[in-house]
């Protein structure tokens, strides 16, 4: 249980769902994590829960969508751990509409908090990890960089642009042992679900268990593992690389 030994994490969108589940994995795993989140009180309650129980959290508040909150984040992390070993780029935002109706603003908050968000703290980071010559940052993608679902463009934009944007940062880094790769999560039961199945009803709930070959929803610890493994000095040789935890979403339609 100590395969994140002596490592420092950051973690944006820490609070609930995938984001909360890999800051947990990370600190069970050894990691000081520097959990953070639009939601401060959620955050700070969640990190104390963690230090209560023996591991090294701390929690800070941080609009992944404002410039000067990302950089509080990475001076926190660094006055309080002294270095940066991984970077997950986890919040996000699900906003959906028809790419005929969707207001310029909706377009716009999507793509700040979604994209943006991955350039202001791989800005900011990178030049820490190039120093110690070592890194691992994880951006959280979707399915939906790949998969077609109506009403979804603005979403599944900046979730393909992310893979794009890894890819071509491990091309770049890779000399400086810093890897980049990203996570592309099938329907997994989070808050971000849980809204929709309340918005949506039983239909959603279904089509999201049904969709998936293995006939179910993930968990965020499903999803938190992997992150734990492209962290760790396991995937030492592991960079560009885009995982789905997906329950086979990504296989079907079978055809037989
Ligand atoms: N749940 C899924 O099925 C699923 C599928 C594919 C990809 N994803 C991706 O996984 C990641 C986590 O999703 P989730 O389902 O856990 O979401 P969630 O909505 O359940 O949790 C997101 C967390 O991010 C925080 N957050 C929202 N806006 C923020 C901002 N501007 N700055 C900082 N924090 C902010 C929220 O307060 C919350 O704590 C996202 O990148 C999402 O796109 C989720």
């Amino acid at each position: 249980m100590e395969r994140l030994k002596n490592k420092v994490a950051i973690v944006t969108g820490a609070a609930d769902g995938i984001g909360l589940a890999i800051s947990r994995s990370f600190a069970m795993e050894g990691a000081a994590v520097m959990m953070s989140d639009i939601n401060a009180d959620k955050c700070a309650q969640e990190a104390a829960a963690l230090v209560a129980d023996g591991y090294v959290a701390k929690s800070v508040l941080c609009n992944v969508g404002k410039t000067s909150d990302v950089e509080t984040l990475v001076e926190s992390t660094l006055s309080s751990f002294q270095r940066i070993d991984i970077l997950v780029n986890n919040a996000a935002v699900a906003i959906s509409a028809h790419i005929a109706e969707m207001p310029e603003e909706d377009w716009d908050e999507l793509m700040n908090i979604n994209l943006k968000s991955i350039y202001r703290s791989i800005k900011l980071v990178t030049p820490y990890m190039q120093q110690q010559r070592s890194g691992s940052v994880i951006n959280i993608s979707s399915v939906q960089a790949s998969r077609s679902w109506d009403h979804w463009t603005a979403y599944a934009g900046a979730k393909g642009a992310i893979i794009s944007m890894t890819n071509q940062l491990a091309g770049q880094f890779g000399e400086d042992n810093i890897r980049f790769n990203t996570i592309s999560p099938g329907a997994i039961l989070t808050p971000m679900n849980e809204k929709r199945i309340e918005a949506e009803g039983k239909e959603f709930l279904q089509s999201s268990i049904h969709q998936a070959a293995m006939r179910r929803m993930g968990t965020p610890q499903e999803v938190a593992m992997t992150a734990v493994f492209l962290a760790s000095d396991e995937a030492s040789f592991i960079t560009g690389e885009d995982i789905r935890v997906d329950g086979g979403l990504c296989t079907l339609p079978r055809y037989t």
